[in-house]
C-alpha cells in the first residue's frame, strides 16, 4: 500500500516509517510512505502557500495552487488510482470500520492542513474525503494523518507478527474493548495475576477474557454495546 503526504511538514509523517509496526511494514515492502511539500510548488521569491482570510479573522488560510500542484504531482507518481483524504476537525470520525475499509485501498494521498485550514474550494473539488481522528484541535493534520497511516498499516497482512493480535484487540472483530492482559511474575508487590489464567483451562480463560471485555465496555464505552456483535451468551452476562 502506497502512502503520499501532502504537507508542509512531509518528513514529520515519513519519520514513521523508521519505527515499529509501521517501519517492519515498510521493511517487508508492504507500504511506502512518500511527502509532497506544497512549497516545492507555490510561486514567487516568497514560495507563498497561505494568505488572509477573506471576510478577515485571525490565522490564515493554506493557498488552492501549491495544495493542487502538489496533490497532482503525488497523483502522477503513480499508476494506483488514490483517494484524497483531508485530515480536519471538521471530518467524520475516524474509526476502526472506516481504518479497515481504509485498508483495502491500494493508495491513499492524505492532505495535511496548518493554519486555519485550507481553502474550502479545494476541499470541494480536489478531497473525496474529510476525516478526523476526534473531538479536539490539533495544530495540524501531520499527527492524525500518523495515526491513520498506523491504524492502516498493521491491518496490511504480514505487518504483524501475531496476525492474531489484530483480531483480539479492542474493535478487533467484535466491536468490544480489549480485555486486560498480565505477564509475568505472577506475584508481585502491586498484586497478583488473576488465578484463571494460570489455570491451563482454556475455555476458563476464554470466559473470562469475555467477561473483562464486555465489562469493561459496558463500563468505559456502553455506546459500543450497541454495534458489538453479541452472542446470546453475552447478552445473559449483560444481565440483558
Ligand atoms: N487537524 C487538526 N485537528 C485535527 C483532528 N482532530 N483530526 C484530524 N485532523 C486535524
Amino acid at each position: 500500500m502506497r502512502f503520499d503526504i501532502v504537507s508542509l511538514f512531509p518528513e514529520f509523517v515519513a519519520q514513521l516509517a523508521a519505527h515499529g509496526v509501521v517501519g517492519r511494514a515498510g521493511d517487508r515492502g508492504l507500504l511506502s510512505i512518500h511527502g509532497w511539500n506544497p512549497r516545492d510548488h507555490a510561486e514567487g521569491n516568497y514560495r507563498r502557500v497561505d494568505d488572509r482570510p477573506c471576510g478577515g479573522g485571525p490565522g490564515m488560510v493554506m493557498l488552492i495552487d501549491p495544495l493542487r500542484a502538489a496533490i497532482n504531482a503525488a497523483r502522477e507518481a503513480d499508476a494506483a488510482p488514490a483517494k484524497v483524504l483531508y485530515l480536519s476537525p471538521q471530518g467524520r470520525r475516524l474509526d476502526q470500520a472506516k481504518v479497515r475499509e481504509l485498508a483495502a485501498a491500494p493508495r491513499l494521498i492524505l492532505l495535511c492542513g496548518r493554519y486555519e485550514g485550507v481553502d474550502e474550494r479545494l476541499v470541494q473539488h480536489e478531497v473525496d474525503e474529510e476525516l478526523s481522528i476526534g473531538d479536539y484541535v490539533l495544530s495540524g493534520g501531520e499527527l492524525a494523518a500518523a495515526v491513520l497511516i498506523d491504524a492502516v498499516a498493521r491491518l496490511q497482512d504480514g505487518a504483524l507478527n501475531d496476525a492474531e493480535s489484530a483480531v483480539q484487540d479492542s474493535f478487533g472483530g467484535d466491536g468490544l474493548l480489549d480485555c486486560p492482559h498480565y505477564t509475568r511474575p505472577v506475584e508481585h508487590e502491586l498484586g497478583a495475576v488473576p488465578e484463571v489464567l494460570l489455570s491451563g483451562n482454556h475455555a476458563g480463560i476464554a470466559r473470562w477474557r469475555r467477561q473483562q471485555s464486555l465489562g469493561r465496555t459496558w463500563l468505559r464505552r456502553p455506546d459500543l454495546l450497541d454495534e458489538a456483535s453479541l452472542s446470546k451468551q453475552d447478552r445473559i452476562l449483560l444481565g440483558e
